[in-house]
């Protein structure tokens, strides 16, 4: 199966629908981001899918998700790993905490979860490291403090300055967050990452 079959069965089992608030279940189908409330979105289907296609999540991997809100990318990350994997999601923003880990709950796979962020913290430091990182929001710079969070040979794509980045944590003997390799892979918009 080549990744874009993947990433295109994970998009079929979890129907967008799903993660949407009941007033804008009826544009589920436009490729578009849509309003989730809070002033945040839930991602256009076309960007997370080309996110996705650049994440190349394999099958028993440890995913961490920032940003995500709605819970969408969560399930289709789950998708990904399988049950051998295990997602993470993180939402800055309390309300959609719980509406996000509602939906993911009720998605049919209980190894992701959708939890609060950490204060004063970007991801989950305590429990680094990812082999994948997606981050669904816009960061002022590349985010160190993420890349740290990959483990050696990870990968973490993240919007940066209106750049989507593909990140590769170096393996040892060049393992230096500051000799990760990144590329880069057209413009997007994204709305802000806290603290990011
Ligand atoms: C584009 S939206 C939601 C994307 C989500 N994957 C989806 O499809 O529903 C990005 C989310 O990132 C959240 N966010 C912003 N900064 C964050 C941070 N530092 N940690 C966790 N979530 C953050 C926002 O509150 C927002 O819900």
């Amino acid at each position: 199966m080549t990744v874009r079959d993947r990433v295109d069965a994970a998009f079929a089992a979890q129907p967008r629908t799903r993660f949407l608030p009941e007033g804008a279940r009826y544009a589920a189908d436009v490729d578009a981001p849509l309003q989730i409330g809070y002033g945040q979105t839930n991602s256009q289907p076309r960007t997370v899918h080309d996110m996705l296609m650049l994440l190349d999540v394999r099958r028993g991997m440890r995913v961490l998700d920032v940003g995500a809100g709605s819970g969408w990318t969560t399930a289709l990350l789950a998708e990904l790993t399988g049950p051998e994997g295990s997602v993470l999601g993180t939402e800055i923003v309390p309300e959609l905490v719980e509406f996000g880990a509602g939906n993911v709950a009720g998605a049919g796979v209980p190894w992701a979860r959708l939890v609060s962020a950490v204060p004063r913290a970007l991801g989950a430091p305590d429990e680094a490291p990812f082999d994948r990182i997606l981050v669904s929001a816009m960061a002022h710079g590349l985010p160190r403090e993420l890349v740290e969070q990959l483990s050696p040979g990870g990968v973490m794509v993240v919007p940066v300055d209106g750049t989507m980045l593909r990140v590769v944590r170096g393996v040892p003997p060049v393992d230096a967050v500051a000799e990760a390799e990144v590329t880069e892979h057209g413009e997007y918009r994204f709305v802000p990452l806290l603290g990011g």
